[in-house]
């Protein structure tokens, strides 16, 4: 008994280690894999259009969750591409300030308009770094048919 479950014990511990390591950043082929800028900001167009998503279907989880992930890619943008003016990184925290209280308060009306806000945001950085034929709009429809956006249950 005991010796099972030192053993099971020990793959566990394996298993988190061999997890931990393919999290870490830089944990994939090449040890010194930094995004391209696109590469992020393509990542973000997804984020964008599933956080639309479910805030139009009062998915306030997956509507924080998908913020969050929008918010690190900035990070991620800023820190690695020090080339873009501050100036044009602090336009998007005013909408992200407030898409985050009306997610908090399940608010639709206030999402739209914080959402709204975010899109005229990045646009704003498009234009102001000479790539304003990059143009951000409001999803309309789904092109992913394989998530479910709506709420799992009613709230
Ligand atoms: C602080 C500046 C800045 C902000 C804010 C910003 N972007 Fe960008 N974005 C860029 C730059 C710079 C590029 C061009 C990257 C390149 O050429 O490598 C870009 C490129 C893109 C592209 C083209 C990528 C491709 O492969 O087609 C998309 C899509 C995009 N951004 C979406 C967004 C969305 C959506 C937001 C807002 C949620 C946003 N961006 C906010 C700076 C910004």
């Amino acid at each position: 008994m005991r010796p099972r479950m030192l053993a099971a014990m020990a793959c566990a511990a394996a298993m988190l280690i061999s997890f931990a390591a393919a999290q870490a950043p830089g944990g994939s082929s090449s040890p010194n894999y930094i995004p391209h800028l696109g590469d992020i900001m393509g990542a973000t167009q997804l984020r964008h259009f599933k956080l639309s998503f479910a805030g139009k279907l009062r998915n306030w989880d997956l509507a924080a969750y998908e913020l969050e992930q929008i918010v690190e890619s900035f990070q991620d943008a800023a820190t690695l591409y020090p080339g873009i003016p501050v100036t044009d990184m602090t336009i998007v925290a005013d909408p992200v300030r407030r898409l985050r209280e009306a997610i908090e308060k399940k608010d639709s009306q206030k999402f739209s308009a914080a959402f709204n806000e975010l899109t005229v945001a990045c646009n704003g950085c498009h234009q102001a770094i000479g790539r304003g034929f990059i143009l951000i709009q409001v999803p309309t429809s789904s092109p992913f048919s394989n998530q479910i956006f709506e709420p799992a249950a009613k709230p």
